[in-house]
């Protein structure tokens, strides 16, 4: 009866094909019986989450804290990986047709956790290459407008750039400083450089260099409908802080499968709402009966289908523990590194606390240290990664724990910052 109900929590797991699911590993079934008695969401419950490590190839002798980076596969995920480019060595080309099979059951599972029709997604190999094929791809003209943000993600940034040279669109910057103080601050920050001439918004749903959270929906709920455009980097919200991609009401979201999702690296999609394919050139020319269909956007040629069996993998992990307990968890592990670096004299947040905007990637600088001291500090004397960021006066240190983090990773970067 509990299994039962277990099961009705995870309609994705039953859609993966069996091959799959019975090879996720004994560590992450392991977790099942734990999930079964934990109807509470708790954050804070470091046995559990201690298991949760179980589940990855964790060193002993290092701390990952640029998870934002680059996300870690767990054990499953690799695992399927490995096996599946080791079969691919014999016979390629038969198996990569066979692979095929395994693609669109991808495409199954992720159209379900996206919330999105699978017409509506396309596969590619990350999220710069998923809004590049927005970017280039809308129909613009010289003079129209497009607002983005201050603070989008450089390949992002600049390929508004390139578009602006190339076809004399005119961009908009909204900006809203390193630490805004509410959602509504942002949220006018765009509104503001709507005007008649505006054609398309692009919005970073969660900012890498501060880890502020974008009231997005709020933001696109309110343009007007000359605003055609409406695109969405979700980079690194998705799997994060929201699954459901399609509720943004965007036109286009690019999405990163190896970053909070965990997946194997070279992995992304693309969201297209179905009113707007038929306009949005692909990025690599497609056979002409493909005009109105998502999958003009996937062809790029002979891609590693190695990846496929271990998108599967992450997906069920993920749905496992869940998005809801794993954004409480990231958000209680976000809170514990502040609440640790507050004590740390010298030591100054510059990511936003407001409730609505915080994440889990903190951005911070030492009042006597420059970041790549900080950076290389941590590094040499404890084996702690960090990364460090500058973009338009958002300057320092960047943390990102991820769910496999424990409160004593978080304790040794908070000793590790005080003996500075
Ligand atoms: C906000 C944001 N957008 C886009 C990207 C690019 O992602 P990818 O490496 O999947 O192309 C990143 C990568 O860190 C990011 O943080």
């Amino acid at each position: 009866m509990q299994r039962r109900h277990f099961l009705n929590r995870l309609p994705l797991l039953a859609s993966i094909p069996l091959v799959y699911r019975s090879g996720i590993s004994k560590e992450v079934n392991a977790l099942e019986g734990i999930v079964d008695r934990m109807d509470h969401l708790d954050p804070e419950d470091e046995e559990y989450w201690l298991i949760v490590r179980e589940a990855y190839d964790i060193p002993t002798d290092r701390i990952d804290f640029n998870n934002a980076g680059i996300g870690t596969p767990c054990l499953q995920v690799s695992n399927a990986f490995i096996e599946e480019s080791k079969t691919l060595t014999q016979l390629p080309s038969k198996r990569n047709n066979q692979l095929r099979k395994i693609m669109l059951t991808c495409h199954e599972v992720l159209a379900e956790l996206t919330q999105s029709p699978t017409n509506q997604i396309a596969m590619c190999r990350n999220a710069t290459e998923a809004l590049a094929t927005a970017i280039f791809g809308i129909p613009l003209k010289a003079g129209d407008e497009v607002v983005v943000g201050r603070y989008d993600y450089p390949n992002i940034f600049y390929a508004w750039k390139q578009r602006e040279k190339r076809d004399g669109i005119i961009l908009k910057y909204a900006d809203f400083g390193p630490s805004p103080k509410n959602p509504e601050v942002i949220a006018k920050a765009y509104l503001k450089h709507i005007t008649k001439r505006t054609r398309a918004i692009q919005i970073t749903d969660l900012i890498n260099y501060n880890g502020c959270r974008v009231p997005t929906r709020d933001i696109i709920s309110q343009l007007p409908p000359h605003v055609r455009y409406r695109i969405v980097d979700a980079a690194q919200s998705f799997a994060n802080t929201i699954d459901h991609i399609s509720e943004f009401g965007a036109s286009h979201v690019g999405v990163s499968l190896h970053k909070w999702l965990g997946s194997p690296l070279g992995t992304g999609l693309l969201y297209v709402h179905e009113d707007f394919i038929r306009e949005t050139w692909p990025l690599y020319a497609s056979i002409p009966d493909n005009d109105g269909m998502i999958g003009k956007f996937e062809h790029l040629g002979t891609l590693n289908p190695a990846v496929y069996p271990g998108i599967l993998a992450a997906i069920a992990f993920h749905q496992k523990i869940s998005l809801k307990r794993k954004s409480k968890r990231l958000m209680h592990l976000g809170d514990y590194c502040v609440d640790q670096m507050k004590s740390v004299p010298n030591i100054s947040i510059h990511s936003p606390r407001h409730n609505q905007l915080k994440s889990n990637l903190i951005l911070f600088s030492h009042k006597h240290l420059t970041d790549s001291e900080v950076h290389s500090k941590l590094w040499k004397d404890q084996h702690i990664h960090v990364t460090t960021s500058e973009w338009f006066g958002v300057a320092g240190v960047r943390i990102s724990p991820n769910i496999f983090t424990s409160m004593r990773d978080i304790e040794s970067l908070g000793l590790a910052l005080k003996n500075l």
